[in-house]
C-alpha cells in the first residue's frame, strides 16, 4: 500500500463525514451490499480522479467492497479534503492528494495513480485519461475502459475520439439521464449557492445574478437564484438555450451588457474567457464573481491579476481586486468551482445517483472486457433505468403501469 496525503491523524473527522454520506446514500449502500457478496471487481485495479470529498470517498469504499484495489486522487487542487483523504488511507485505500496542491504536486499525484497498471479509469474532467495517453502510453495495455463524470471531460474525450487518439472505451456517465438531469441541474443549483452563501455571508434577494451558460448546470443555478429572490440575467451563445431562458422568465443579454448590471456573476459554460478584461472594467463596485464550470478558465484570472491596481484577501476564499480608486471586485475561490473549492459539493442524495451510475458502469466495463468495439459508450439504458427505479423506491414513490389494453392501444398504429 502506498499513499501521499497531508496528515493521517485527520482520519476520524473524515470517517465521520463519510459515515454521514453513507447514511444518506441508500442506492450506494444497496450496491455496497451486493458488491460485497459478488465481488465484481476482484483482481481489478481502479484509478480514480474525482473531487476528493466524502461522497467520492464513499464511492471508493463501495468499489473496494466489490474487490477493487483503489488508486485515488482529486480532480481539482482546491476540492480535496485532507481529513477525507486520511480516512480512506486508514481504510487501506491508496490515496495521492492534498488540499491546495501546486500544479506540480497535482500532476505528480495523477502520475502516482497511473503508475499502478490500472484496469478501470474513473475520471472527472479528463486529467487521468489525457495524462495516461501522453505520459504513460505503455500502461494503456492494462486498461479495460473508463468512465467520465462531467461535461468538460466528455468534450475532451470527443475531441480525442475524433482525432483517433482515444485508445480504450470510455462510458459517458454525464450523459446518462440519472446523472445530468439531477446532478448538473439540482446538484449544481443548490451547491453553488451553498458555496456562495457560506463564503460571502451576503444576501442574494434583490440583487442581480448573472448566470453565464444556460445548460443543465446553468438552469439549476438560475432556478435557485430566482428562488432566493434575485433578478436573474442569463448570457448564452446558443439561441435555443437563450429562448428557454427567456421563457423561464429570465433576462438575456451579452456579457458585455450584463457586466454593467450584475451584483453576482456565476460562469458555468465549460468555455474559456467568458468574463474578460473589458467586462472586469465595466463592473460595479462590490461585484462578486465566481465560477462553477469545471476548469478555472471561465473568468480570465490571469488578466485580472495583471490589470488589478492592488489585491487584498477579504475573507477565506474571497480575494478583492482593485479596478480603480473606488471600484473593487471580488472573486470567490480563485475562480475555481465555487461549490467544491468553497463548499462541500453536491448534496449526498444527488451524488448517490451519479455515483451509482459510475459504479454500475464500471461493473459493465469489467463484465464486457474485450468485447466493446466503440470508444465512446453511452451508459446502457438498463443501468439508467435501474438507478431511477431504485431511487424512486428509496424516495417512497411508486410508478404507474400500462394496462394490457393501453399497450394494445399504443401499438395499434404499427403497420
Ligand atoms: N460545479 C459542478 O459541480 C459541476 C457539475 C456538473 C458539471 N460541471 C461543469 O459545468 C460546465 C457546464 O456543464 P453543463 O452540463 O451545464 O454543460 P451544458 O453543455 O449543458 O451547458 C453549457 C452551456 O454554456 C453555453 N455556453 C458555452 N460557451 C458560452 C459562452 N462563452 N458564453 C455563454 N454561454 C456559453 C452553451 O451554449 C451551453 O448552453 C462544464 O464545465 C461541466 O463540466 C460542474
Amino acid at each position: 500500500m502506498s499513499s501521499e496525503i497531508k496528515d493521517l491523524s485527520l482520519s476520524p473527522s473524515g470517517e465521520h463525514k463519510i459515515e454521514w454520506v453513507r447514511k444518506n446514500c441508500p442506492l450506494l449502500r444497496s450496491l455496497e451490499e451486493e458488491f460485497s457478496a459478488a465481488k465484481p471487481f476482484a483482481g481489478v485495479r481502479v484509478a480514480l480522479s474525482i473531487h476528493l470529498e466524502a461522497k467520492t470517498a464513499y464511492l471508493c469504499k463501495v468499489l473496494a467492497a466489490g474487490g477493487a484495489e483503489m488508486f485515488i486522487t482529486g480532480s481539482n487542487p482546491l476540492s480535496t479534503q485532507d481529513d477525507v483523504a486520511a480516512a480512506l488511507v486508514s481504510s487501506g485505500l491508496n490515496v495521492f492528494a492534498w488540499y491546495d496542491s501546486t500544479p506540480e504536486e497535482y500532476e505528480r499525484h495523477i502520475s502516482m495513480v497511473l503508475e499502478n497498471d490500472c484496469n478501470i479509469i474513473i475520471d472527472d474532467g479528463g486529467d487521468l485519461v489525457t495524462t495516461l495517453h501522453s505520459k504513460f502510453p505503455e500502461k494503456i495495455k492494462y486498461v479495460i475502459g473508463g468512465c467520465e463524470e462531467t461535461t468538460t471531460g466528455i468534450i475532451r474525450l470527443i475531441a480525442m475520439a475524433n482525432k483517433g487518439t482515444l485508445q480504450f472505451p470510455m462510458v459517458l456517465v454525464n450523459n446518462a439521464d440519472c446523472k445530468h438531469l439531477f446532478d448538473n441541474r439540482y446538484g449544481t443549483g443548490q451547491s453553488v449557492f451553498d458555496g456562495i452563501n457560506r463564503t460571502t455571508n451576503l444576501i442574494v434577494a434583490g440583487k442581480v445574478v448573472v448566470v453565464a451558460g444556460y445548460g443543465w448546470c446553468g438552469k439549476g443555478v438560475a432556478m435557485r437564484a430566482k428562488g432566493l429572490g434575485a433578478q436573474v440575467v442569463v448570457t448564452e451563445i446558443d439561441p435555443i438555450k437563450a429562448i428557454e431562458a427567456v421563457m423561464d422568465g429570465f433576462d438575456v443579454m451579452p456579457m458585455k451588457e450584463a457586466a454593467k448590471v450584475g451584483d453576482f456573476f456565476i460562469t458555468v459554460t465549460g468555455c474559456a474567457g467568458v468574463i474578460d478584461e473589458e467586462d472586469f472594467k465595466q463592473m460595479k463596485n462590490g461585484a462578486i464573481l465566481c465560477n462553477a464550470g469545471h476548469f478555472d478558465v471561465e473568468i480570465d484570472m490571469k488578466r485580472l491579476r495583471e490589470i488589478a491596481l492592488s489585491k487584498a484577501e477579504q475573507r477565506k476564499n474571497i480575494m478583492g481586486y482593485q479596478m480603480s480608486e473606488d471600484v473593487w471586485i471580488y472573486v470567490l475561490a480563485e475562480g475555481r468551482l465555487v461549490n467544491l473549492a468553497a463548499g462541500d459539493g453536491h448534496p449526498a442524495e444527488i451524488m448517490d445517483m451519479s455515483f451509482a451510475i459510475q459504479a454500475l458502469s464500471a461493473k459493465y466495463l469489467v463484465e464486457h472486457k474485450g468485447r466493446l468495439t466503440e470508444k465512446l459508450i453511452s451508459v446502457p439504458k438498463e443501468v439508467d433505468l435501474e438507478v431511477a427505479k431504485r431511487k424512486l423506491s428509496f424516495l417512497g414513490k411508486q410508478l404507474d403501469h400500462l394496462t394490457d389494453a393501453q399497450v394494445e392501444y399504443l401499438n395499434s398504429s404499427a403497420i
